[in-house]
Formats: C-alpha cells, sequence, structure tokens
C-alpha cells in the first residue's frame, strides 16, 4: 500500500477510531498477549503481539520451545540465529498472532539478573549481532519483530522504579547499540523497559525515544510500551510513544484489598487505558498535539501496511503445518547443542558409545525448557537428559536424583491474581525419596558419571546468588569422589559459581536447552555433535564482578542503581582489572584443534586469517576479532573490545581463511563533547579463540 493510501485512510478515520489503534484490548480469541481490535469500516484488521524469545507463548497453545537466547548467541553465528527467528515467526503467523514480542538485546550487566537468559551478551558487538540476526529472521517470516527492552533493563530488582543512572559514553558505547543494531536491521518495533534512565521513565523518556530512537537513528515504526509500563499519558505520548499495551487492567488484577501492595518487579496490572480518553482530553487541552496521535495511527498501520496486514496479501494462520514441524524441532535441538560450551575436558569427552553411564541430578527426568515469566513456552514434545542419553547410549545407562529436584520459579508465581509467590531451591515435595548415597553408588558402578545441574532464574527476580540452588554443589562432589570420569552439564541463564571444576573431569555449560535438551546434551557428550559454543558471558566469582562492588552498582541505593563501573563491564572491566576470570568471554574447547596463521589486513576496516583444524576430526571454530586502541591520554578506554566473529566448521585437516569485517564503530569512541571519535594512533587487530587466547595480531594505524 502506498503511503499515500495510508495518509488517505488515515484521513478517513475518526478521532475514537485512531484511539483505537494506539491501546491495547481484550482479545475475544483469549491467545495473543496484546491486541488492536482494528477498525472494520476502514479495512483494518485485528492485530495480535505475542510473547517471546524463546518460542510463541500464545494462551492455550503449544509451540517450539527453542533454547535460552542466550543459547543462541552463544553460537556466535548470526546465520543460526536468522533461522530460529525464521521458525519462531512462522510459528507466531500459524497461530495467527502479527507481532513477536522479541527479541531482548539487553546487556547482561548483572550476572545475576533474573532474564540473562533471555538476553544474548555483555558485549554489545555480539548482542548486536545475533539480535539483528534473529529480528531479520522473525521479520523473513511476515511477522512484526520488536526488540526489547529499550533500554538499561539490566535487572529485575525495582525493575519498574529503579532508575538507570548511566553516563552518556556507556550509553553510547554499551547500552543502546544492541538497539541501533536492530533498527539497521529494519526492526518494525520497539518495546520500551519499565525502568527508568537518569531520572525518567523510558516510557517519558523524549531525549532516548523521540531525539535518538526516531531522530538520530531514523526508526520508522512504532514504540510499543512494556505491558502497564506507561508512565503517563502526556509524558508517553509527547516523548514517542505510539501504542499502549495491554491496554485493558488485567482480569482480576483491580480486585486486589484495599491499601495493596504489588510486589516488587511486578507493574501495577490495573494501570492501563492511558492512551484511551485521557489521551483524548489531553490532546482537547493542547498538551498533546493532534498531529502526535496521527503519527502514531501512522506508524502502527506503517507496520501493518509493511507486513501485508493490510491489503490481505499476509495474513496469519497461513501456515499451520510449520507448527511442530521436523524442521523446528531439528532447529530447537540444533540451537542447543550449537550453543553448548565445552568449558573444561580432561579428555574423558567425547563418551566411547560403550561405555556404562550413570545419569545423575535432581531434574534428569525434566527437561530444562527455559526460565520463568512472559518467555515462558509449552511445547508439544520435550527430551529428558535421561531419555537423550538412553536414546544414544550403546552401554549400560542408570539414573539417580541425589538430592531433592530444583524447583522452578516463575514471574506467574509472583502476581498475586494468579498463584503463590513461588521460590527456587528445593521441591520438599519431591516425589521421590533422594538419597546421595544411592547417586554415590550409581557414579561408582559406571564408567562415567554425567551429572545434570541447574539454578531457577524467572523474570521480575534477580538470583540471591551464582551458587546453584538445593545441594547440587555437594552432589557433585559426592559423586566426583566416586568416580573421577565425572562430568558436570550446567544448565543456567548465565554466569554461575561451579566451585567443583577443578575436581571433575569435565564441564559443559547447556544454558537453557529447550525441547531437545536431552538429545543436544547427548549429541555433545557422544561428539555426535562437536561443542561450538562460545562464552557470550564472563564466568567469575561473584565477588569479582563490576557490580558487586558497591549495593549503589547492584541492586542500587534509593531506587538508583549507578552504572559507575562505566564501560568497564563483563571482559572490559577483568582486562582492566588485570584479573583473571574462571572462564574468560569467548572461552570454549572444541573436540578438535585449531591452529591460525598471520593475520592480514584486507582493506581498513577487514582483516583474514587462515584457520587449520589439524585434528583428525570435524570441528567448529569462533574466530574472534578483538581491538585494542592506542593510549591517549587522559582516556581510559577498555584493553580490548570485540569488533568481529565468524563461526565456521571445518573437516579435518581442512583449513579455511576466514575474512572478518570489523564493526563500524570498532575504532572508536564516544566522547560526550565532540561524540563518536576515532583517536590517532596504532590500533591492534587480535585475532584468536577467545578474549584471552590470542593467536595472531595485526596493526592499523589511523
Ligand atoms: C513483560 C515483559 C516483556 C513481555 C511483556 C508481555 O512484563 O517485560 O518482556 O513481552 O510483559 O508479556
Amino acid at each position: 500500500m502506498t503511503d499515500d493510501h495510508i495518509e488517505a485512510l488515515l484521513d478517513r478515520l475518526s478521532r475514537t477510531q485512531q484511539l483505537a489503534l494506539v491501546r491495547g484490548a481484550t482479545d475475544p480469541e483469549g491467545t495473543a498477549t496484546g491486541y488492536l481490535p482494528g477498525v472494520d469500516e476502514a479495512g483494518i484488521p485485528p492485530f495480535r503481539l505475542v510473547d517471546g524469545p524463546l518460542g510463541i507463548r500464545a494462551e492455550g497453545e503449544r509451540a517450539t520451545a527453542f533454547p535460552a537466547s542466550i543459547a543462541t548467541a552463544a553460537a556466535f553465528d548470526p546465520d543460526l540465529a536468522r533461522r530460529q527467528g525464521a521458525a519462531m515467526g512462522r510459528e507466531a503467523a500459524a497461530l495467527g498472532q502479527d507481532a513477536l514480542l522479541a527479541p531482548g538485546v539487553n546487556l547482561v550487566r548483572v550476572p545475576q539478573c533474573g532474564r540473562n537468559f533471555e538476553y544474548l551478551s555483555e558485549d554489545p558487538v555480539a548482542a548486536g549481532d545475533i539480535g539483528a540476526a534473529l529480528v531479520d529472521g522473525i521479520q523473513s517470516a511476515g511477522v512484526v519483530a520488536t526488540v526489547k527492552h529499550f533500554v538499561a533493563n539490566n535487572q529485575e530488582t525495582h525493575r519498574t522504579t529503579v532508575s538507570a543512572e548511566i553516563g552518556e559514553r556507556p550509553l553510547r558505547e554499551l547500552y543502546l547499540p544492541p538497539f541501533r543494531a536492530a533498527v539497521d536491521a529494519g526492526v518494525g518495533s520497539v518495546m520500551t523497559a519499565y525502568n527508568r534512565v537518569n531520572g525518567t521513565h523510558m516510557s517519558d523518556h523524549e531525549r532516548l525515544v523521540g531525539d535518538v530512537l526516531k531522530g538520530e537513528w531514523g526508526f520508522d515504526g512504532y514504540v510499543v510500551s512494556d505491558w502497564y509500563g506507561l508512565e503517563s499519558t502526556v509524558g508517553a505520548a509527547n516523548a514517542g510513544l505510539d501504542l499502549e499495551m495491554p491496554g485493558v487492567a488485567a482480569p482480576g488484577a483491580a480486585d486486589g484489598d484495599e491499601g495493596f501492595e504489588w510486589p516488587d518487579g511486578i507493574p501495577d496490572a490495573t494501570r492501563a487505558g492511558l492512551f484511551g480518553d485521557p489521551l483524548a482530553d489531553a490532546i482537547d487541552a493542547g498538551e498533546v498535539p493532534a498531529d502526535r496521535l496521527t503519527d502514531m495511527v501512522r506508524r502502527v498501520l506503517g507496520q501493518m501496511d509493511r507486513f501485508g496486514r493490510l491489503d490481505g496479501s499476509q495474513g496469519t494462520g497461513d501456515d499451520a503445518g510449520e507448527l511442530d514441524s521436523q524442521r523446528h524441532r531439528d532447529l530447537a535441538t540444533e540451537v542447543a547443542a550449537r550453543g553448548t560450551v565445552l568449558l573444561d575436558n580432561d579428555g574423558v569427552l567425547p563418551l566411547d558409545d560403550g561405555a556404562d553411564v550413570a545419569v545423575i541430578g535432581p531434574n534428569v527426568d525434566e527437561p530444562k525448557l527455559g526460565g520463568g515469566g512472559s518467555s515462558e513456552t509449552t511445547p508439544f514434545r520435550s527430551v529428558s537428559p535421561v531419555e537423550g542419553i538412553e536414546a544414544r547410549a550403546e552401554g549400560d545407562v542408570s539414573s539417580a536424583v541425589g538430592v531433592p529436584r530444583i524447583a522452578s520459579v516463575s514471574l506467574f508465581d509472583l502476581l498475586p491474581f494468579v498463584g503463590e509467590d513461588g521460590d527456587a531451591g528445593e521441591d520438599d515435595t519431591a516425589e521421590r525419596d533422594p538419597s546421595l548415597d544411592d547417586a554415590v553408588d550409581a557414579a561408582a558402578a559406571a564408567d562415567v558419571a554425567v551429572v545434570f545441574v541447574r539454578d531457577a532464574t524467572t523474570e521480575a527476580r534477580d538470583r540471591d546468588s551464582l551458587a546453584l540452588p538445593g545441594r547440587q554443589d555437594d552432589l557433585v562432589s559426592a559423586v566426583a569422589a566416586a568416580n573421577e570420569n565425572t562430568v558436570v552439564v550446567v544448565r543456567s541463564g548465565g554466569p554461575v559459581a561451579l566451585p567443583w571444576r577443578e575436581d571433575v573431569a569435565a564441564v559443559l555449560e547447556q544454558w537453557y536447552p529447550g525441547q531437545g535438551d536431552g538429545d543436544a546434551a547427548a549429541a555433545v557428550l557422544y561428539g555426535d555433535r562437536d561443542p561450538s559454543g562460545r562464552l557470550p558471558v564472563t564466568f567469575a566469582p561473584e565477588s569479582e564482578y563490576p557490580t558487586a562492588a558497591t549495593e549503589r552498582r547492584f541492586p542500587g541505593v534509593d531506587d538508583e542503581v549507578h552504572y559507575d563501573e562505566g564501560v568497564f563491564v563483563g571482559y572490559r572491566h577483568f582486562d582492566d582489572a588485570n584479573a583473571s576470570p574462571t572462564y574468560p568471554f569467548g572461552h570454549g574447547h572444541s573436540y578438535a584443534a585449531f591452529e591460525y596463521g598471520d593475520a592480514e589486513v584486507v582493506d581498513d576496516q577487514t582483516v583474514s586469517v587462515l584457520v587449520e583444524n589439524v585434528a583428525d576430526r570435524p570441528g567448529r571454530e569462533v574466530v574472534q576479532a578483538y581491538v585494542r586502541p592506542p593510549a591517549v591520554d587522559g582516556v581510559e578506554r577498555p584493553e580490548r573490545e570485540l569488533a568481529g566473529f565468524e563461526a565456521i566448521r571445518l573437516d579435518a585437516g581442512q583449513r579455511r581463511t576466514v575474512t572478518l569485517s570489523l564493526d563500524d564503530l570498532a575504532f572508536s569512541r564516544y566522547d560526550s563533547d565532540s561524540g563518536w571519535t576515532v583517536d590517532e594512533g596504532t590500533y591492534t587487530v587480535e585475532l584468536g579463540r577467545s578474549s584471552r587466547d590470542v593467536r595472531t595480531t595485526v596493526a592499523f594505524d589511523r
């Protein structure tokens, strides 16, 4: 539809009809997370928005449960992320949805943040490249992607009120770039965060939403609030918010007792309708320009038109065959396997097909689909660790739980009108009688003991610590003492403490593997798939993260959290502190072995290096490029910053020249006076296997 046609449509819409397109309503079919009724008499159909980044959460519907977003990111493969995005887009369309509320690209700043599993990395280039690929994939299926949560939603504690106090330079160099990458990839929608930035609610933030997102970056899609996340009518409309969601109070929410306090991290679900009559009144009072409402509607209609909803060229529910299709099942398992990181291996892996294996852990009979909250999915099928290993093993397989089951936690346990406050830790109503002795005996009797451990995270709650919940650490130590061939498979939403890591033979980080859990674990354990994941976040002792330094930095004081660390987040901090993390950013072993030739300059933004697989088996490598800037008096800069990466697969003995285009801002820093600045001097581009395993370098002069 041409712009003229949109304008003609706009001219025909009454104010009431326009308001119906900027404020959510109740979905009569009850499947959508957010719903616009459309304007039937103007030929504008209903428009449905649905969660989430790990798969489609349409009420009462099942869909493929993909791995946690951090697992997708750990594969460091934009093509794989794009394929996952396209599959999720197809399933959204098959379920009659028009917009998917994904991807989440907030930076992993706080290691215990309850939503790290829904995010991508501590590094803005990694988060930006993978996030942009997910956007591209989702939208290739004719569904609007919604990048979230703009910006600095880096913790769950007090998320609806806390003010992230951030300097302009870290905002520009770290927290904004993943959203910029999504805008440059053509994302159709941006969701604002609940939190404040430098004192102003993001839904009221005229500078970041109006001036930066829409002005500087030229974003021409629609800006949607987080659910119940509008702070004001006038402030939001004038800041550049275009769509209020869900726009109606949650069923039952208004029944709360007088003086009822919403739990921390839970928005007031009665707060709705700000873009209804109050917006009309504000326009009549001259507080909001009438053409702002027209622009809001133009942006919403523009995306509906772009994705074929106005002329009926693309509808929803047109490809139900893709729900739970074999290729989606295979893809979910592939992403889980590709995102698995081999942290340590003394040679016990890959397992011999005929090995007798003891599968141990409190939840080995259930898949680790994801974390709690709006990203929860309900798959058609799933494979538990025991099932996956039993299907793959040729030796005997025994299993033992060892300690009480680890209960999952969920935001929905915290909603007063839904259920009781859930709490991670042990589920002491475990239906089995866990026995550490049984686990130790099973381990002692097997060739190899594989212990599956997990954390428990959810939206709206940060973790109390990086320690694994329950008595899982005791279980690992007891099993390791009984069998020197003990392998631990960790399922976590981000960094965790691994106190026993030097006592075991191998450690795999599988994140939340989704429905393909057991199959993905078995494929990597037996070497059918090379562990190709690399760490998108640093693993380190909890006290050594920059946010552990003061309460001001996390969880904040007086509802303000101060990003005093500036640009020194993640590996940038550990390099600056000259500290040795437990496992560095970008780390991950392969079953193969790779040698690097000399790096070469291709042009002033591109480098290349010859990589050879010198092992006798195929393997996957993630070639990483970091830029080390020249020292400049008075300027503090990270020692190195990721500037590009590529995941490759090489057969035994195969060699390939890998060419990496460096990020546009690879040599720049943001100066609050002069903006983006490239200091004169010699820049060293490091190429290697991780931020701490540099194999070759080459110099660039600027
Ligand atoms: C939630 C989340 C957001 C989600 C939305 C709809 O509170 O913050 O990520 O998409 O509400 O469920």
